[in-house]
């Protein structure tokens, strides 16, 4: 039996079949549409008329219709003609294309139309039928869902490339849910459970933790700070992390299950550690400019001493030596000069500190001076101290000045020892460093480069790091009074930087102290310089000479040191008065003596100046200071006759016979 005899049996108790079957199609709520066989409209029935809100014009043939052919739709539409069932694609229809009405609130519908053929019975196609279903709703859901597929991609992009992890939490009942990449974000392995609250609160640094817990129990709700920054430590490496979050409480209300918090995570450790850099480089850059004022300082006071101290030093050491002063006034007077050679001790010091030395510099081997100190580094610390020594065989060389150095390691010393008043080890290391590029970025005022480096560690009492922030400081001492100046540091540190080294301090309190100093390395080859001047016999001479000096006391004393001797003076207060006496004095001067820093032209001025006169006359600078006129970043230059103040009449009639016997260049411009 085939289906049109079943439903004719089962229609047989019907009595009206034909009005039922009238019933199906005009009151069904599917759009229906009937064709003739031809192409030609015959009847819709009120859905249709409800969903398009008109219905085909009178005479309408599908099979004519321009706008079927313009849709691309004729060939399907020829086939189910042809007897074929044929489900056209969706397609999104304005009503008011349909019905030229002007419905402009008229919404764009999505329409699924299945046209499907109906046979006579002698299996001759008799008509079309055509279903219109309304998908709109089906068609913005599906568009809908694409959109949040897309976004959800989008989003997990971002979240990877951002590495960001998201994480929700559910207050109710404390357990988490993070999204895939937790782990690989965090660098947890799989085994470390994310589950829960508690799982997460495990990971946590012990102070953040107790910090998270005891917010938890202040806040009313009991909800965490949404948005923080905290550490988790990597259980399997013990490694900290920093962790950023940023959440949103979410609640549900009504059948919702109460309340979330949403929000992602991400991993900012490489920004925290970059920002810690820069804070620390800001430090050093703070500290350094503070320390080049306080130098600044320092200088120009000790420059100001040098000459006061040079008057006290002259005189004192005249009266002394020419015996006219008897006991006990001679012992008070020695008393004056002791304390004026401390003082001068004391400018010394402040002009180490302050980088305005005369450095005399020798390409050298570190491990040579360390050996050659080793004696008396012991004497120094004492025998409760056990002095270790690990020299790096192949050490490259320096250039540094060796007297200079020999202080930095004696100054350092001393301070251990004073750091372990029970005993303990001091250990002295040097080693080949190649400060990078890297190690520059923060350290404030590092060239990279090889260098070599000399570190001196003691088992003492260790620092704070509010003492470490001062040490370098002139002045700063944590001795008692009377017990240290606090210029041991300050002298080393300035050594080391006009040496063109760097000066790092690492200490904790009981845990001792590491010095460790950098010097770039030179390629150059060692050189062994004679330091000590000819031996001299006696200071006194006839020899004229021409003293340039503007401070007026010192210009006084020295004119009576050099009187007594023998020598003839002319005496000048400024370089213009000098070189009045240059052209008018009628006989020879042998040696010109002028002060460095003056007035209106300065000592090399003057001597290039004088030159042109007299090119014959030797030039002896005495400066308590260096200011780059004759000494470049501190160091002498090559050939130039140079006496320190303050200076005392020993020492001025000893240069003064050395430059008038040597054999040298009388200029050096
Ligand atoms: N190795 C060290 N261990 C512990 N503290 C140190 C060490 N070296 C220096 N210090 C601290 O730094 C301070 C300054 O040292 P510095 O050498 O400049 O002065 P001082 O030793 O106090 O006096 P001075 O060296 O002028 O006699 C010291 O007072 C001490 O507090
Ligand atoms: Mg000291």
């Amino acid at each position: 039996m085939d289906e049109a005899s079943v439903i004719a049996a089962r229609l047989g108790g019907v009595p009206d079949a034909r009005a039922l079957l009238e019933g199906l199609f005009f009151h069904a709520p599917v759009a229906f549409h009937l064709y003739a066989a031809d192409g030609r409209s015959l009847v819709v029935n009120p859905a249709f008329r409800a969903l398009f809100g008109t219905e085909p014009p009178p005479g309408y043939n599908v099979l004519h219709d321009d706008m079927v052919a313009r849709m691309g739709l004729a060939e399907q539409i020829r086939r189910a003609f042809a007897g074929e069932t044929v489900r056209l694609p969706t397609q999104w229809y304005n009503p008011r294309d349909l019905t030229q009405v002007d419905t402009r609130a008229a919404k764009r519908i999505a329409l699924q139309t299945t046209f499907f053929p109906l046979f006579d019975r002698a299996g001759n196609l008799s008509h079309v039928g055509v279903t219109v279903h309304d998908v709109t709703f089906e068609e913005d859901l599906k568009s809908a869902y694409e959109e949040h597929r897309r976004k959800e991609h989008d989003l997990g992009l971002a979240l990877k490339a951002g590495r960001m992890v998201t994480v929700d939490s559910d207050l109710e009942n404390g357990r988490v849910h993070s999204s895939e990449n937790a782990r690989d974000v965090l660098g947890l392995p799989p085994d470390v459970p994310l589950e829960t609250q508690a799982d997460w609160m495990a990971l946590f640094h012990p102070d953040d933790r107790k910090k998270t817990e005891s917010e938890m129990a202040a806040a009313p709700d009991g909800v965490p700070k949404l948005d923080r920054v905290f550490r988790i430590i990597l259980p399997h490496t013990g490694e900290t992390r920093w962790i950023e979050r940023r959440g949103q409480l979410t609640l549900h209300t009504g059948g919702g299950r109460g309340r979330w918090v949403r929000g992602v995570i991400m991993d900012v450790t490489e920004r925290v550690r970059l920002e810690e850099a820069l804070r620390a480089t800001e430090d050093q850059l703070r500290q350094s400019q503070k320390m080049e004022a306080i130098g600044r300082l320092a200088g120009g006071i000790a420059h100001d001493f040098n000459n006061l101290l040079s008057v006290v030093l002259s005189y004192s050491d005249m009266l002394l030596s020419a015996s006219v002063v008897s006991e006990p006034h001679a012992s008070d007077l020695r008393e004056i000069q002791g304390a004026a050679e401390r003082a001068a001790n004391l400018t010394r010091a402040l002009l180490a500190f302050s980088r305005q030395q005369v450095l005399e510099p020798t390409v050298l081997d570190l491990n040579d001076v360390v050996h050659r100190m080793d004696k008396m580094l012991r004497r120094v610390i004492g025998e409760d101290i056990e002095l270790r020594w690990t020299a790096e065989p192949a050490l490259g060389r320096v250039r540094i000045d060796p007297g200079q150095i020999e202080q930095v390691l004696m100054n350092l010393a001393v301070n251990a020892r004073d750091a372990m008043p029970a005993g303990g080890k001091l250990l002295l290391e040097t080693a080949n460093i190649e400060l990078d590029a890297g190690y520059a970025q923060t350290h404030v005022g590092v060239t990279p480069g090889p260098h070599v480096m000399l570190a001196v560690t003691d088992t003492g009492a260790g620092m704070s790091k509010e003492v470490q922030a001062k040490i370098f400081e002139p002045f700063f001492t944590t001795k008692g009074l009377g017990k240290g100046t606090g210029l041991g540091l300050s002298t080393v540190f300035g050594i080391v930087r006009q040496s063109g080294g760097h000066i790092w301090v690492y200490s904790e309190p009981g845990q001792g102290t590491t010095f460790k100093l950098y010097f770039p390395r030179t390629d150059q080859p060692p050189e062994v310089k004679s330091r000590v001047g000819a031996a001299l016999g006696s200071l006194r001479g006839s020899e004229t000479l021409l003293l340039v000096e503007d401070d007026e006391q010192l210009r006084v004393v020295s004119r009576t040191i050099l009187d007594k001797n023998g020598y003839r003076v002319i005496a000048a207060g400024s370089p213009a008065d000098a070189l009045d006496h240059c052209v008018r004095e009628p006989g020879p001067i042998h040696l010109m003596i002028t002060d460095v820093v003056m007035p209106g032209m300065n000592g090399l001025q003057l001597a290039t100046q004088a030159a042109k006169v007299r090119p014959a006359m030797k030039v002896l600078y005495v400066s308590g200071y260096t200011n780059n006129t004759i000494v470049h970043h501190g160091v002498l230059d090559e050939g130039v006759a140079f006496l320190q103040k303050p200076i005392t009449p020993d020492a001025l009639l000893r240069k003064v016979r050395e430059v008038l016997d040597a054999a040298m260049p009388a200029v050096v411009a």
